[in-house]
């Protein structure tokens, strides 16, 4: 190549490179913060410790972050005066909890390394940290993202699945941020773990699709028992188990699934349906195969970016600029 198309090529791809958001990798902190994933990892232990379901609670925040313009924290902002976050969200309000596990997460790789781990990070290494400690696969998660300067509770809305949702609907869903048919029946494998509330189900028990009839995929006994956890009327905020071993990571989500035994709706659909019914049928059989499709799952979930501009949070629930006090003991 002569010099002068080799300075042009060198040239061309440092643009490149600037425009698009530096690549994630794992190795990201092994300089700055070598101790983060452990740090983060002893935090949850103590959590899990306190409340075994943390776990779950700490997962799912996965998901709602990196759904909504990526995973960059902006899930974890608290509402201000002139912006109204996703906390208050219709899938996210009186729903998401272990908030707070985060905030020590966060505030224990401050101690070590102030200023330069993201809350954005310490989300997807908490996440992959209470799927192991439960009993689910480990795996190595890729790191170096940067917190979000907002947050909108529009967007949540018009983004976050309802428990309603039907298996064409989250297929498509799904696609749209790449997500296979494969990816999205092993991630809603994630439901191995947790609760949900009787607001999340009273409709299918007593008035499916407005039929005035309950879901009839429902298994008659597990109907019975639904009934008497969340009768028509009842307090629609007591909870009820996502599966059958809701504190271990597992593959019972799926066998519960083949008889009708699934908790949620968008659960019970995915065998129903026949685009989704076979790989439901395959991780009921072999949990190999779904902690590896889980996996491959959760690192596409992570790797979903907004490309905007962003930066090192130095409290998860509110933006820099809005943070004075640790401005001036910092003198940044
Ligand atoms: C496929 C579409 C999905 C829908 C419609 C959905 C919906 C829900 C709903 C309605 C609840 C219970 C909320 C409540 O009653 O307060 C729930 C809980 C949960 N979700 Fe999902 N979810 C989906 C996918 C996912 C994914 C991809 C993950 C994680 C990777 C996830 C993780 C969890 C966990 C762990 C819980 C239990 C949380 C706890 O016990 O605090 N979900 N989900
Ligand atoms: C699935 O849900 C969508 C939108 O909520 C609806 O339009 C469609 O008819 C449903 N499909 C089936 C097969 O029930
Ligand atoms: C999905 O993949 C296409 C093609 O690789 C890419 O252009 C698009 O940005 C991706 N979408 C998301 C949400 O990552
Ligand atoms: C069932 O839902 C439909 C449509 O959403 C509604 O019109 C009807 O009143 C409901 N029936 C009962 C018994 O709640
Ligand atoms: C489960 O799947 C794994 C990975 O594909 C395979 O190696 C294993 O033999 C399967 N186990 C059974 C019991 O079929």
């Amino acid at each position: 190549m002569p010099p002068t198309t080799l300075l042009l090529s060198l040239l061309l791809s440092s643009t490149i490179a600037a425009a698009a958001p530096p690549p994630l990798r794992p190795e990201f902190y092994s300089e700055t913060c070598p101790e983060a994933e452990s740090i983060v990892r002893d935090v949850l232990r103590r959590a899990m410790a306190r409340e075994t379901r943390s776990a779950a609670s700490v997962m799912r925040l996965q998901f709602h972050d990196c759904l909504v313009n990526g995973c960059d924290g902006s899930l974890l902002l608290d509402d201000t005066a002139t912006m109204v976050g996703e906390k208050s969200a219709l899938s996210n309000v009186d729903s998401l909890r272990s908030y707070e596990v985060i905030d020590e997460a966060k505030e224990a790789v401050e101690r070590a390394c102030p200023g330069v781990v993201s809350c954005a990070d310490v989300v997807i290494m908490a996440a992959r940290d209470a799927v192991l400690l439960s009993g689910g696969p480990n795996w190595e998660v890729k790191l170096g993202r940067k917190d979000s300067l907002s947050a909108s509770q529009e967007a949540s809305n018009d983004i976050m699945p309802s428990p309603r949702a039907n298996a064409t609907y989250l297929t498509n869903l799904f696609s749209k941020f790449n997500l296979t048919i494969k990816d999205l029946v092993a991630l809603s494998g994630s439901h191995s773990i947790g609760k949900a509330r009787c607001f999340s189900i009273v409709f299918r028990l007593y008035n499916q699709s407005g039929s005035g009839r309950p879901d009839p995929t429902i298994e008659p006994r597990y109907r019975e028992k639904l009934n008497k956890l969340c009768p028509l009327g009842g307090d629609e905020e007591v909870t009820g188990d996502l599966d059958a071993t809701p504190e271990r990571f597992d593959n019972q989500y799926y066998k519960d699934l083949v008889n009708g035994r699934g908790f949620l709706n968008s659960d019970q659909t995915l065998f129903t349906s026949p685009e989704t019914r076979e790989y439901v049928m395959m991780f009921s059989k072999n949990q190999t195969k779904f902690f590896r499709a889980f996996v491959e799952g959760m690192v596409k979930l992570g790797d979903l970016q907004s490309g905007l501009p962003g930066e090192i949070r130095r409290n998860c629930r509110v933006v820099n600029s809005r943070w004075p006090e640790v401005l001036l003991e910092t003198g940044r």
